[in-house]
């Protein structure tokens, strides 16, 4: 795993933003793989600037996000899909029919998830991957279990999440406690992966992803399997990581 460390947030943004941008001019009609959630956000904006200020453009792009929670509709304020029109697409000139979110009111999620993965396979699955991760060490909402599961498919998520995620609802009793996540098949068959983390919050995550075995209570662990991944953290989130890691 390629380490690249950032003083702040707003340089992982820069940097993350970089890689990104790079990708769309080498193809244009590359398949980004999404993530939402608080660390994406300043990359989205820094590509918002390249597509205003430096006409990058995303008309041939086709993007897969991560996760949604299930049982909210598109609509809704604080449905991932409704994040990604306010935080990217809204913004740049990718049409709509190019964009994938899940559906969080599928009837059959699970069916769903087959038809998703089925999907990122008939675009040529995925050439650049962002990804966040949560202080318990998932990736998508791929939460700490006893095993890695490879299928897009309906999952609870953890108590830890939940509290996680309750500052962008009035309370957690209001964050949904299931999610359509994509499986690590989905996400280990991107061609390149980017992982974001930052703040303190994500130090004994990174530390773990970094330095642990691959071990499923740790999800993002299985990304040390992965050829091609690129860790931007800032400061903070390599607080807990060992210099001879950081140096390796
Ligand atoms: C979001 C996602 C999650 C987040 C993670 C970190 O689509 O897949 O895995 O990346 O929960 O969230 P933030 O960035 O809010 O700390």
């Amino acid at each position: 795993m390629i380490i690249v460390k950032a003083q702040n947030y707003d340089e992982i943004s820069k940097k993350a933003a970089s890689y990104i941008a790079a990708q769309v001019q080498l193809k244009p009609a590359c398949v980004l793989g999404l993530a939402t959630g608080s660390t994406p956000c300043g990359t989205y904006q820094e590509l918002i600037r390249y597509h205003r200020e430096e006409g990058l453009s995303f008309q041939k792009v086709r993007t897969i996000n991560l996760d949604e929670y299930y049982g909210l509709p598109a609509t809704h304020e604080q449905s991932y899909s409704h994040f990604m029109r306010k935080n990217l697409f809204d913004h740049i000139d990718i049409l709509a029919e190019n964009t994938h979110v899940p559906d969080g009111l599928a009837t059959n999620p699970n069916a769903f998830g087959r038809e998703y993965d089925e999907l990122i396979a008939s675009l040529g699955g995925i050439d650049m991957q962002l990804l966040g991760i949560g202080s318990n060490g998932h990736i998508a909402f791929n939460e700490p279990g006893n095993c890695f599961v490879a299928q897009t498919r309906l999952v609870d998520l953890n108590q830890n999440t939940i509290e996680d995620n309750a500052r962008f609802f009035e309370s957690a009793e209001e964050v949904p406690r299931q999610a359509i996540s994509m499986g690590m098949k989905s996400i280990l068959g991107a061609k390149r992966i980017l992982i974001l983390a930052s703040g303190k919050g994500k130090a004994d995550a990174v530390k773990g992803m970094l330095e642990g075995s691959v071990d499923p209570l740790l999800p993002a662990s299985i990304l040390q399997l992965h050829q091609n991944v690129t860790l931007i953290a800032d400061l903070a989130a390599l607080s807990q990581t060992a210099e001879s890691v950081l140096q390796s």
